[in-house]
């Protein structure tokens, strides 16, 4: 739907296999956008990397898919000042009652940057096609936001992916970024072809640009799932600032159900989601 700047061989490569898998879907071309080549990224006082109000508010709030058919969610956020409540409340559309999932948080250091306190709850056995909301947080600070859960899995299951790759957080990023979300084909769920916040493209990988990138994202990746794959970008391999574990940000920052196709590793994995049956695979793992 969206694939933009796709001047990267990895994404190129992946996009083919993606694309030589689909040969029975037919989402015809919906767009002739092109994005121009250079844009700078957006400021740090941007709009769009506002930090939501209130002391220790959840940020960053994105979700994937939890499992390996789509009845499962991972809902992340980060918390900037200290750990918070890892618990997530969440009831469908036709019910009152709230129920309760707890998650663990994280924290990594990078070079001379230390993280927030990294937020993942898994919820597990929601009903196919329904709409649920959510809230994180404690006090007041809580924040709310919804999701729809696909279909049932299955051969001849409608559904809409979106696909972005190379992302970035420059201006152009954003107007990428608006496409998607006024596409009239409404995009359910995005399949992210890798490359994230090109954080490493500044000095010392400044990890701050990864927080800027997901407060950026959250207005869609809270509310739909996005299905994350690592490109070149998310290696941050860094052996000059002591930094030699590579994908360290991406991996500790975008938790992926792996486990549930019984992967070894976040880098690789498959999922069902409704017609689609999904192989994320990252050419950069042999860093691993
Ligand atoms: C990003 O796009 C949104 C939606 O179009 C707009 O409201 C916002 O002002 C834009 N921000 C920047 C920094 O371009
Ligand atoms: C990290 O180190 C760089 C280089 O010395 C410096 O410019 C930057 O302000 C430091 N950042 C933090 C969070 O200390
Ligand atoms: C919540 O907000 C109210 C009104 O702003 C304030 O009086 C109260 O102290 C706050 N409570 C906490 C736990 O921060």
């Amino acid at each position: 739907m969206a694939v933009l700047k796709v001047f990267d061989p990895f994404v190129i490569c992946l996009l083919c296999l993606i694309l030589s898998a689909s040969n029975f879907c037919n989402g015809g071309i919906t767009s002739s956008f092109v994005r121009k080549e250079y844009s700078p990224d957006m400021p740090l006082d941007s709009d769009v990397f506002q930090v939501p109000p209130g002391y220790n508010a959840p940020q960053q709030v994105h979700i994937t898919q939890g499992d390996a058919d789509g009845r499962g969610v991972i809902i992340s956020w980060i918390t900037p000042d200290e750990p918070g409540s890892n618990t997530v409340l969440y009831w469908s559309e036709n019910s009152k009652h709230k129920n309760r999932a707890d998650g663990t948080f994280v924290r990594y250091k990078f070079f001379n940057y230390t993280s927030g306190y990294i937020h993942h709850c898994t919820i597990n056995k929601l009903e196919y096609n329904t709409k649920y909301f959510y809230e994180v947080g404690i006090g007041n600070t809580t924040r709310q936001f919804w999701l729809i859960t696909p279909p049932r899995a299955g051969p001849d299951v409608p559904y809409t992916f979106g696909l972005i790759g190379d992302l970035g957080q420059t201006h152009d990023s954003n107007v990428t970024l608006t496409h998607y979300e006024s596409n009239p084909k409404k995009g359910e769920t995005v399949l992210f072809l890798g490359d994230l916040s090109y954080s490493n493209d500044y000095p010392y990988h400044d990890n701050v640009r990864w927080d800027t990138w997901g407060r950026f994202v959250e207005r869609n990746a809270a509310y739909q799932p996005w299905i994350w794959t690592a490109g070149n970008h998310e290696l941050d391999f860094a052996p000059e600032l002591g930094e030699t574990t590579p994908f360290k940000p991406y991996t500790h920052r975008y938790y992926v159900p792996y486990e549930s196709s019984h992967s070894t590793s976040p880098l690789w994995y498959s999922i069902k989601r409704a017609s689609a049956y999904i192989f994320v695979l990252s050419s950069y793992s042999a860093y691993e």
